[in-house]
């Protein structure tokens, strides 16, 4: 599906569907001009909740082509590379916060055949991740503190943007896609691209709409 504005790419996170009918709410996101499907993966360690696992990536890839966009709010993330690989996931999303050999760890899921890249959340700096953006393919700024969706967003995310794309141009790696995830909807996610974001994750935004084609259509600048 090709989009007016390609270069701001909207991720529905599926973790606001309704799970009794998750094969029908993923393919009513697809049609409705969702570029990713964000999974929010938890394991009741690194954020309270638990969600869903490899299994969860294994049966989206069988209902749809869309690229999956798989961030891993887990401990060890390392532990669970392959059967993410295995099942089927397009990106593996790690956090700085539970990755001591970051920079080896974004370079093995390359090695493995898939995209990466490296969460932060609300209290990490820009600066702890300086060292790693020469292995990266995304960074993902946490813009409400990861466990669950519909929090607002937390404004000091926007200079954090701004500081991340300036060092990406400063660094010519021009190539790194800045994302945000947490309290995304038309006003934040406007903010967020003309702060210099590329990719847009949005839960509750997305699924709860009434017309879900407009509310991905108003993430688009
Ligand atoms: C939060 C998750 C988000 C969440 C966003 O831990 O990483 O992806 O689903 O939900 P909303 O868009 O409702 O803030
Ligand atoms: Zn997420």
């Amino acid at each position: 599906m090709t989009h007016s504005h390609p270069t701001v790419v909207v991720a529905p996170s599926i973790l606001a569907a309704d799970f009794s009918r998750i094969g029908q709410e993923v393919d009513d996101v697809v049609a409705a001009g969702a570029d990713w499907l964000h999974v929010d993966v938890m394991d009741g360690a690194f954020v309270p909740p638990i969600t869903f696992g490899a299994n969860m990536v294994e049966a989206l890839k069988c209902r749809t082509k869309t690229f999956l966009d798989v961030h891993l709010m887990v401990v060890e993330p390392e532990r669970h590379f392959q059967s993410f690989q295995r099942a089927g996931a397009d990106r593996l999303i790690i956090h700085q916060e539970t990755c001591p050999h970051l920079y080896r760890s974004l370079a093995e899921i390359r090695s493995l055949g898939m995209k990466n890249g490296v969460a932060i959340n609300p209290g990490t700096p820009i600066e702890s991740i300086v060292d790693v953006l020469e292995v990266c393919d995304l960074v993902l700024v946490m813009s409400v503190n990861p466990g669950w969706g519909g929090q607002p967003f937390i404004s000091s995310s926007l200079g954090k943007i701004r500081d991340l794309k300036s060092k990406l141009e400063v660094m010519k790696l021009h190539h790194v896609t800045i994302e945000v995830d947490g309290g995304i909807n038309a006003q934040t996610g406007a903010e967020c691209v003309r702060a210099g974001a590329t990719a847009l994750v949005a839960g509750s935004y997305v699924f709860g709409a009434a017309d879900r084609s407009k509310a991905i259509a108003g993430l688009r600048p």
